[in-house]
């Protein structure tokens, strides 16, 4: 799965359309034309050396980026190169940003910087596009026309390869559940739509669309938040797909928030050891999280479980259902996004900082998929900087406990307390800032009515604390995390700074 790599013809949008598109998966972008100059530019390689030195040059440059977890444009030659194209194809995913020639001729203007191009740029595209046709079909594993594309449409559509080789296609914008949020595909008889109390009205019209466009769709509600993500709730909904026949073509459509999507998520990836899932997410917290990394969960007596790591194939985020969620929902959401922000996003916190409440969904959305969408595919099944995303989790999970408190209400207090102990241990000077974010999108700063025994028996069984102590994430600045051992005084002042003494 790896690196995904874009060839096409000059003039394909490579370099423009790669660097937005790998910005919404959160990874970086490298232009292997810009590596294999070496810091000299292309026409004095091919003017001193040849071409075949140039192709020499690329063909290492490629092979020193398979395997990296970014997007790498290729010159428009790499595909005549068997080894290359072996290596990208081993690597990772193909894509192939194609025009016609007219459309690439106009893009490149007079072929200055283009050695193949000049005298008469127009026709020389013809004739290489026609050359290389072969090579690029079948080299690449996916064609984009971008003909009638802008650079911003065509970066969508590799950031949704990308989702589908790195986990899931991510659909984010405004009314997509008219749309239908099937992948298209042939074969599925039915769409099993799972959805909780609070998602139902949507789930119900969107089985309505599902059915008239030919796919039987019927509608389970489960119990609402934690009480669905229960073995007992997953035995009766692995017997009504029995009883609605449903079969590993099928699908199972899972409309709701973190708690529905999880169950979903479970029963996708087990009822006849797995079929296709889709989320619909419909609350802030799913759609800039829980949707999101692929890990399914049951509750038994403690949280989580029980569950497996699987991707659904789809995750649909409707910017128009987030913006008329209750203020509460939108709350909690936000101290996900802004934790998602100061782990991997500075922009994001700024965002939050000059608008509350009000900042833009769709914007927070996309920042915050981006990062976690990044960070997923560099780490997926968490062993190293997924843990990360754990920011203000190691004293928001014991407060949550404690004091009963909602779940983003506490990963809230647990920010300020890790803000604290990022100035102690690292010399964080955002902790002020991070405070009155919080304060102005109306989260709680401390841990009022949390019993600090509690808090601590709960700190002395935390998942991240080793031979040597408790871990704690810790920010350096905004956008720069990392996972530290922190003393006892440390933790006393981190507490204190919520509250609990
Ligand atoms: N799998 C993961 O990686 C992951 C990550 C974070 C959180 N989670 C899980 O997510 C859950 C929390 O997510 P959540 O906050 O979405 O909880 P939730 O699913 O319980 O939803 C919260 C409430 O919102 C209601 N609701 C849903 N959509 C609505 C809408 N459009 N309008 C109005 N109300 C609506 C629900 O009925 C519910 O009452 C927890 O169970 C947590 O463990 C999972
Ligand atoms: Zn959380």
């Amino acid at each position: 799965v790896g690196t995904l790599w874009l060839v096409g013809m000059m003039g394909a949008g490579k370099s423009t359309v790669g660097p937005p598109a790998a910005a919404a998966v959160g990874v970086s972008f490298f232009d292997i034309d810009d590596a294999a100059a070496g810091g000299r530019a292309i026409p004095e390689i091919f003017a001193r050396e040849g071409e075949a030195a140039f192709r020499a040059a690329e063909a290492d440059q490629i092979a020193a980026h398979a395997g990296r977890i970014a997007v790498v444009a290729c010159g428009g030659g790499a595909v005549l190169d068997a080894r290359s194209v072996a290596l990208m194809r081993a690597s990772g995913t193909v894509v192939w940003l194609d025009a016609d020639p007219e459309v690439l001729a106009s893009r490149v203007g007079d072929g200055t910087g283009r050695p193949l191009l000049e005298g008469d740029p127009a026709g020389a595209i013809a004739t290489i596009a026609a050359e290389r046709h072969a090579a690029y079909r079948s080299a690449a594993h996916h064609r984009i026309d971008t003909g009638g594309l802008t650079p911003a449409q065509a970066a969508e559509q590799v950031a949704r390869l990308w989702g589908r080789a790195h986990g899931s296609e991510l659909v984010i914008g405004r009314d997509v559940l008219d749309a239908g949020v099937l992948p298209a595909r042939t074969g599925r008889a039915a769409a099993g739509v799972l959805a909780q109390p609070g998602s139902a009205r949507i789930a119900r019209s969107l089985a309505r669309r599902i059915g008239a466009a030919g796919v039987r769709a019927p509608v389970r509600i489960l119990p609402d938040g934690e009480d669905a993500k229960d073995l007992a709730v997953a035995a009766e909904v692995y017997a009504w797909l029995v009883d609605e026949g449903l079969t590993r073509s099928d699908t199972i459509v899972g409309v709701g928030g973190g708690a529905l999507t999880d169950v979903a998520g479970f029963v996708a990836a087990t009822y006849l050891r797995g079929l296709e899932a889709v989320y619909v997410a419909t609350t802030l917290v799913s759609a800039v999280d829980a949707a999101l990394g692929g890990k399914t969960a049951l509750n038994l007596e403690g949280k989580n479980l029980v569950g497996v790591f699987r991707h659904p194939a789809r995750i649909v985020v409707d910017v128009a259902v987030l913006e008329a969620l209750p203020e509460p929902l939108l709350r909690e959401g936000a101290a996900e996004a802004l934790k998602t922000g100061m782990v991997g996003d500075p922009d994001l916190v700024a965002l939050y900082e000059a608008a509350g409440l009000d900042a833009d969904v769709e914007e927070v959305v996309r920042r915050s998929t981006a990062v976690k969408q990044g960070i997923v595919a560099r780490d997926p099944f968490d062993r190293g900087e997924r843990n990360h995303l754990n920011y203000g989790h190691t004293v928001g999970h014991a407060v949550e406990t404690a004091s009963r408190i909602g779940h983003g209400d506490a990963v809230a207090v647990g920010m300020v307390a890790a803000g604290r102990a990022s100035a102690l241990v690292l010399g964080f000077a955002e902790e002020e800032r991070q405070r009155s974010i919080l304060d102005s999108l109306g989260l709680p700063t401390a841990a009022r009515g949390s019993e600090a025994a509690v808090v601590r028996a709960q700190l002395a069984r935390d998942k991240k604390r080793d031979a040597e102590g408790l871990r704690m994430v810790l920010l350096a600045a905004a956008g720069a995390p990392g996972v530290h051992h922190v003393d006892s005084a440390t933790v006393d002042a981190a507490l204190a700074a919520v509250g609990i003494t």
